[in-house]
């Protein structure tokens, strides 16, 4: 069974071993831009930096009383702009499972979560973004219906 709990600052140990994985998947893809796995990465100030703008959720996924997985999200609010309609969105900044939890709807289950908040607070949509290189990103994303909008590219 999968137990999804708001995280609290309690839990920084726990998120920074938890990021660790994707953390690695990123440096060794793009050491110049992000920093190696280490504790810095979702240290103690930096969850109480995360949890202070009231937008921002934290998600802990347990299985069998383990962490196995976080979402973390934000509840954006887009103004209206002379371009744009006003929108609000959830947009999932990041999220990850243990490799040893994977393909047990953990990921689901944390994306799921995120939307039922969403709903919840009259907000239908959620968006995120991945790497390019992520493939194992873009099929998880694509069995949950997600679709792309925009692209970003950079010079080498
Ligand atoms: C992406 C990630 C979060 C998916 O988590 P997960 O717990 O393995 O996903 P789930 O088991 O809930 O899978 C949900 C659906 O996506 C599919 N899926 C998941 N990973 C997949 C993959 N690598 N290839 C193809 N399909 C995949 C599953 O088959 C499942 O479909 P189903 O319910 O119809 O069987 C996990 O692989 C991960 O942590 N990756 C590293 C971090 C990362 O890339 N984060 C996202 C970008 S920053």
């Amino acid at each position: 069974m999968i137990d999804i709990r708001p995280a609290t600052e309690t839990d920084a140990a726990i998120l920074s071993d938890l990021n660790r994985e994707v953390q690695a998947l990123h440096y060794e893809a793009l050491p110049w831009r992000f920093k190696a796995p280490s504790p810095e990465q979702f240290s103690l100030g930096e969850v109480k930096r995360l949890l202070s703008n009231g937008n921002n959720v934290i998600l802990i996924a347990k299985v069998d009383g383990a962490p196995v997985g976080y979402i973390l999200y934000e509840i954006v609010r887009e103004g209206e702009t002379a371009f744009k309609h006003a929108y609000d969105v959830v947009y999932v900044h990041q999220i990850a499972v243990r490799v040893g939890a994977r393909r047990r709807g953990v990921g689901r289950a944390l994306i799921d979560a995120a939307r039922q908040a969403g709903l919840a607070l009259g907000i239908a949509r959620v968006a995120l973004d991945f790497l390019s290189f992520n493939d194992e990103a873009r099929a998880f994303y694509k069995r949950l219906g997600f679709a792309p909008d925009k692209e970003r590219w950079w010079t080498s």
